[in-house]
């Protein structure tokens, strides 16, 4: 039995986050869709690849640091874009931006985060990313885009695998997706005097608790219910490729496009001029039952080959994780749960620690399978028998 006094993992942070928030949100974060056959998929394919250890080479200098985008990164990572991540820690996407420019990687602010572009764009040092979900009013894609350029977002992401919402069951019992009756609201209203230090540092501390991108858009929504039928409403199920043209035409910088899952969209992606995609299938929160993110890495990387920048998400937890994804094809990964299990635990200091262990473990799993940068990591590390 150990200690355990210092958190170091995120399933150490997911567990400090699971006792610090109430019920319901964390288990909004930790979930997937139906019997999430894919979330544990998303992990568990990460495990089943075995690395090569090498020995005796020169190992002296180790370097995590990798271009995207014309950008030098401290390692090929980016913070995922999170909806509701300021539900979970105190103006959560605000202690976020600052602790990825502190690791020197990106940040990516979601449409449906609880601070603003404005309010994230005051506390970052540098560039942020901005996703996007397309709605059916195309002037309120158009002016939060505005928003997002006069911010300093130069990376957009499109995300494409939520044009319907998955059915996830924990949010469906705790009464997040489709309400409750009185004695539900009751029980979950007890949620948070039970749990007081989220109560007191987010619950209270942390307000406005809206969605900072919609907020004036929706201006008689009196709680993040209202706006979650409001953006319910607001997706557009009809979107296609012909709309990339249109997005093509508001936006001049870079376009990336999320939640590629197969060869074949990925095609299709590169055709509509994405600058870059990233296989994902939104964390096991969309079609259960579908591959992993790691799993379609070299399948999707075999059919682009070099023609465009693949990002790849789902499962990552860590350094040997990252050095496993680029090894396999992607030329960095998004990481989500993780960077709000930490930041709900520990907040940005929490942040920045778990940011510096993972660049740690990426260095030393480099160094053991002799590698000293991350353009040398490729199939050659894996034991593959
Ligand atoms: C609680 C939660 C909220 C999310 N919100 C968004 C979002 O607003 N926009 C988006 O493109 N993806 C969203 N995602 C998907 C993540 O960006 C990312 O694809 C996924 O979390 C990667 O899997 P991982 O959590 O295993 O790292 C969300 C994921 C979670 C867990």
């Amino acid at each position: 039995m150990t200690l355990n006094l210092i958190p170091v993992t995120a399933q150490d942070y997911r567990g400090l986050a699971r006792k610090r928030l109430p019920r319901n949100l964390f288990d909004y974060i930790d979930g997937g869709a139906y019997t999430e056959t894919t979330l544990a998929a998303n992990v568990n394919d990460f495990e089943t690849i075995q690395l090569k250890q090498r020995v005796m080479r020169d190992i002296s200098s180790v370097n995590t640091s990798t271009k995207l985008f014309g950008e030098t990164l401290d390692m090929p990572l980016v913070l995922a874009p999170i909806g509701l991540a300021g539900m979970m820690a105190r103006r959560g996407e605000v202690q976020a931006v600052k602790a990825a420019g502190a690791a020197n990687i990106p940040f990516c602010l979601s449409t449906v985060s609880i601070c603003s572009v404005e309010e994230v764009a005051e506390a970052a040092k540098k560039p942020f990313w901005f996703q996007l979900y397309m709605m059916r009013d195309r002037g309120y894609v158009k002016a939060l885009l505005a928003r997002a350029k006069r911010a300093g977002c130069k990376n957009l992401v499109f995300t494409v695998d939520l044009a319907v919402v998955g059915a996830r069951y924990r949010d469906m019992r705790n009464g997040m997706a489709g309400g409750l009756n009185p004695w539900g609201k009751f029980r979950a209203a007890l949620e948070y005097p039970l749990h007081p230090a989220w109560l007191f540092d987010v619950g209270i501390k942390g307000k406005p608790h809206m969605f900072g991108n919609l907020s004036n858009l929706v201006p008689n929504a009196k709680s993040i219910t209202d706006f979650k039928n409001w953006i319910d409403e607001q997706f557009d199920p009809s979107c296609t490729w012909k709309d990339i043209e249109w997005l093509r035409d508001i936006w001049d910088g870079n376009l990336i496009i999320k939640g590629i899952l197969c060869p074949e969209d990925a095609k299709s992606a590169v055709s509509a001029g994405a600058d870059a995609i990233v296989i994902s299938n939104h964390g096991g929160r969309q079609l259960d039952g579908v591959s992993s993110g790691i799993a379609m890495t070299p399948r999707i990387k075999d059919t682009l080959g070099d023609t465009t920048t693949i990002l790849m998400d789902g499962g990552v937890r860590s350094g040997q994780d990252i050095i496993k994804a680029v090894a396999s094809g992607a030329d960095a990964v998004l990481m989500g749960r993780p960077w709000v299990w930490t930041l709900a635990a520990k907040g940005q200091a929490g942040l920045e620690t778990y940011l510096n262990t993972i660049k740690s473990e990426m260095r030393v799993s480099m160094a053991l399978t002799g590698t000293t940068n991350v353009s040398e990591l490729n199939q050659k590390i894996f034991d593959t028998g």
